[in-house]
């Protein structure tokens, strides 16, 4: 199931995810052409420990090439609930950052179970964290919504037993704008 969340309009020149596998992560030809640097980091699955670090290592990346701190905390934070939905829900997956002129691009797949009803998922509050997860403090069910709050637009691409990908775009403010 392929969903286009309120926000992400058609003709805004984003690459668009097609109705493809989650798994299936090669950009088009367009896309690697606007590309100016990606940068990639395997994520696994309950592996609490490191859980958090691909995403330490995208904003301490993006704090060396001097990004607006604004810009960073939001793609900090998407890049964080995202990375721990993969560690509770998902399978192995890859975060990964990619930076065009006008434009930051976080998008991470796994290939875990999948999201049957991505509407219902992106609800503030629906959650299927077990008990260990809300012991860690966990399953609020507000992971979703706050990567879309955060983020300029976002895109939601799984089905059943097929894996997920969530694509999140950031535009880069112009010099002396903030949010
Ligand atoms: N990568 C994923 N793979 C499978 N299911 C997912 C994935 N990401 C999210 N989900 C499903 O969507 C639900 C909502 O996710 P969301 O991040 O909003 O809340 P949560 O992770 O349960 O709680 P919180 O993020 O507040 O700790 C999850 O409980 C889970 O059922
Ligand atoms: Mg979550």
């Amino acid at each position: 199931m392929l969903a286009t969340l309120p926000g992400l309009t058609e003709n805004d020149n984003l690459p668009l995810i097609n109705a493809r596998p989650a798994r299936i992560t090669a950009p088009s030809e367009n896309f690697k052409h606007m590309s100016q640097l990606k940068k990639s980091f395997h994520i696994k699955s309950r592996d609490f420990i490191r859980a958090g670090e691909a995403s330490i290592n995208i904003q301490n990346l993006l704090k060396s090439m001097d990004f607006d701190p604004s810009l960073i905390r939001r793609v900090a934070i998407c890049g964080y609930e995202s990375e721990m939905n993969v560690v509770m829900h998902g399978g192995d997956g890859t975060l990964s950052i990619e930076v065009d002129s006008d434009r930051l691009i976080l998008e991470i797949t796994d290939d875990g179970p999948g999201i049957e009803d991505i509407d219902l998922a992106m609800q503030a509050g629906y959650s299927t964290a077990n008990d260990d997860h809300r012991e860690m403090g966990f399953g609020a069910g507000m992971g979703l919504p706050n990567m879309k709050k955060n983020s300029d637009r976002i895109q939601v691409d799984s089905k059943k037993d097929d894996g997920t990908l969530v694509r999140m775009i950031f535009f880069i403010p112009e010099k002396g704008e903030t949010d």
